[in-house]
């Protein structure tokens, strides 16, 4: 998997690059991170990168020039690879999105800075504006950095065990179980019988009515969209119209 990244600041993206999972797969060339500085295309003396907003307002914009130029550079290697724009006004970057672009094989992501990114570069790049959640950072940086984790992990190989990937939250729809590893008591706190049991199918029965019960305390809106069986949904305390399965 190879990702793009057009930024002011590639010095902010060591660490994720050096360390654990990811860090790894970068060493072994199972995922290859590019780095374009805009700075790098500009063309005035002061190697000017943004400017002041027409119509007025606060902050300033980055400048279409430069990120155009840079673009077409990157778009030379990677002549069919999406072009994303890290954006707090973009739309929500899920599990969904990261399998997708992890079966791509290559993306190109642009880090937007300052207050916005002239909006001629979107239109002009065709770029796909995406937010990693409802709060404001100061620029897309580590927005770029959450998805080369989160796609990057999805890259076969890149995780110790191939299924490691397979009962994530989110996977089904739902949040995932909890977990829980020795001693079988801590504090008075006792790791649930059925784990020690033994028995996969009520193990596997436990895990998903825990899922189910997670979901329903702390992302109820998920399961208007999980696929729950009659039976669970019926175990509900109250009706929640999902898909049936
Ligand atoms: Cl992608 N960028 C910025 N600047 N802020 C964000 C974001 C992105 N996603 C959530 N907040």
């Amino acid at each position: 998997m190879k990702f793009h990244i057009v930024t002011l600041f590639p010095e902010m993206f060591s660490g994720i690059l050096s360390s654990g999972v990811i860090g790894r797969a970068v060493e072994s060339g199972m995922l290859e991170v590019r780095f374009y500085n805009i700075r790098d295309y500009t063309k005035d003396r002061h190697r000017t990168v943004d400017d002041a907003p027409y119509g007025g307002g606060a902050g300033m914009v980055m400048k279409v020039e430069p990120l155009a130029e840079c673009i077409e550079a990157v778009r030379a290697a990677a002549p069919e690879s999406r072009l994303l724009l890290t954006t707090p006004g973009g739309m929500p970057f899920t599990q969904l999105m990261a399998s997708e672009l992890a079966s791509e094989g290559e993306v190109i992501i642009l880090c937007g800075r300052y207050e916005g990114v002239d909006e001629r570069v979107t239109e002009l790049f065709s770029a796909t504006e995406v937010s990693i959640g409802d709060y404001v950072m100061t620029g897309g940086e580590i927005a770029a950095m959450v998805m080369i984790d989160a796609v990057g992990r999805l890259v076969p190989g890149v995780l110790g065990s191939e299924d490691s990937a397979g009962e994530d939250s989110f996977s089904n729809g739902l949040l995932e179980y909890p977990q829980y590893t020795r001693p079988p008591e801590y504090r008075g706190l006792r790791v649930p019988d059925v784990l020690l049991s033994g028995n996969h199918s009520e193990i596997a029965k436990w895990r998903r009515m825990k899922s189910i019960e997670k979901t329903r305390r702390l992302r109820p809106e998920l399961l208007g969209t999980a696929l729950l069986d009659k039976r669970e949904r019926m175990a509900l305390p109250e009706p929640v119209c999902g898909k049936e399965s």
